[in-house]
């Protein structure tokens, strides 16, 4: 039933949610609302926004138009582009999974295995960065690239291949039409314009129409007693998951237009939560050490991105190497505040690790509790999402 104190609570959830979207809506002239049409504007956004979301930062050189997108979302699904023909961007991104890959860590196209955990590709338009734990990396066509020619692993293993991809795409009459419509100007189409159509596809995956949504927006009973008890504690400070886990997208590493960085730029994005620490000396495993491979900086070790928990709970198994099978692994993982692995190589106790975030405290729930926080989870799932025809395999 919708009562006046779930109403109250609606409010105070809006304030929490959408505090940082709302500030700035107020200073901009054209606030961003529910589109019935899909409109093309100059800040180089193409398409629908759910309602509370921002509007995408778009790479402006990359514009987004629908005949980008169109022959972005033929290249995805190619195995073409791939060095053996054996594998397409959506081996390892698969629509069913949120576009993940439901793997622990995914295999590329000569079999190498990738050292993380594939990640969903769900509204990635608005992250700041890109991938599990790269501050530097913080262009969606800059990560594009690494999949398509990256070496270590070898993923798509395109590289010193691109002439003869390019010519055998080419030959298709299908991509002769496809990239005449989305680069009319252009004759002769490189790797340039296949990154950059790759890019627009991927900002197109858009979702927000969970049945939390249709509670929050459409004031419709889509939320049980359990799922709304979750969300109670979801946003408690006695859980603490939405500081880093808060704001339209349940991450603190997303940003659109207008939204300003506010207390979201204090708090990094990027954090150690206490997943391992091998002989109590604070290390992670070799492949898996988070920020600290990419800054050398000591306290960076074990430092990762928190990721949206949209369809969250399609995308199992979890966390950046897959190390955890269900939500309830990972529920009780913050309840005991970090991880002690007790046998094996990476023994040590990560609820002591000196570098764990002081949000991961642990606190303790009841078997009822913890069912609620999961359907709560659950109900952020996007049945749309991973059924829209629109981003699916067209050929
Ligand atoms: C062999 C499996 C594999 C293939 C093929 C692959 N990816 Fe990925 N993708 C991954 C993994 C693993 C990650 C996480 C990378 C990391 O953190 O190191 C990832 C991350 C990403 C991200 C970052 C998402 C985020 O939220 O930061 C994007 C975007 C992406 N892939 C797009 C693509 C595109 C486009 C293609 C095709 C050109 C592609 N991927 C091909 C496995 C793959
Ligand atoms: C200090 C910040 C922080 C807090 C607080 C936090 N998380 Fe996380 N969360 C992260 C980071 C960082 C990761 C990725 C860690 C990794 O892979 O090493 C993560 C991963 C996850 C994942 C797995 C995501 C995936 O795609 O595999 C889930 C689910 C999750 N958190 C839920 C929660 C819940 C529920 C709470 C509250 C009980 C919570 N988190 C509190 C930062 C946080």
């Amino acid at each position: 039933m919708l009562n006046l104190s779930i109403f109250n609570h609606h409010l105070r959830l809006m304030k929490q949610l959408f505090f940082f979207a709302l500030l700035a809506t107020a200073c901009m002239d054209d606030p961003v609302s529910v589109t019935s049409s899909a409109p093309q504007d100059d800040n180089g956004w193409y398409g629908e926004l759910p309602e509370g979301f921002p509007e995408p930062v778009v790479a402006i050189e990359n514009k987004m138009t629908p005949e980008k997108i169109e022959l972005g979302r033929h290249l995805f699904y190619d195995q073409r582009l791939s060095v053996n023909q054996s594998q397409s961007c959506s081996s390892c991104h698969r629509q069913e999974y949120a576009f993940a890959d439901g793997l622990e860590q995914s295999i590329g196209s000569t079999g190498e295995s990738t050292p993380r955990n594939s990640m969903a590709l769900v509204n990635v338009a608005y992250n700041r960065f890109y991938t599990w734990a790269n501050s530097s990396l913080t262009h969606l066509e800059a990560q594009i690239v690494i999949p398509l020619f990256g070496e270590s692993p070898i993923e798509l293993g395109l590289a010193g291949q691109e002439t003869q991809t390019l010519n055998e795409l080419l030959a298709d009459e299908r991509y002769q039409q496809l990239f005449s419509l989305a680069y009319p100007e252009i004759d002769n189409p490189s790797f340039k314009e296949i990154v950059e159509a790759l890019g627009a596809f991927c900002r197109s995956l858009i979702s927000g129409d969970s049945d939390f949504d249709r509670y929050l927006y459409q004031q419709e009973r889509s939320l049980d007693d359990s799922a709304i008890r979750g969300l109670n504690l979801f946003f408690s400070e006695k859980l603490e998951c939405h500081h880093c886990h808060g704001g339209f997208n349940f991450s603190n590493a997303s940003l659109g237009h207008g939204t300003s960085l506010g207390s979201t730029a204090s708090v990094s994005p990027f954090h150690n939560t206490g997943l391992y620490n091998i002989d109590n000396q604070g290390t992670y495993p070799i492949h898996s050490q988070g920020l600290f491979s990419v800054t050398g900086d000591p306290k960076d070790m074990g430092r990762f991105r928190a990721p949206t928990l949209r369809n969250i709970a399609l995308t199992a198994p979890y966390m950046h190497d897959g190390s955890m099978q269900s939500l309830e692994e990972v529920i009780r993982f913050y309840e005991a505040g970090g991880r002690e692995i007790k046998e094996g190589p990476y023994r040590g106790d990560g609820r002591k690790h000196p570098l764990k975030s002081s949000l991961i405290s642990g606190f303790t729930l009841t078997d009822q509790e913890r069912n609620d926080l999961i359907h709560f989870l659950e109900s952020l799932s996007d049945e749309s999402f991973v059924t829209n025809p629109a981003f699916s395999n067209p050929w």
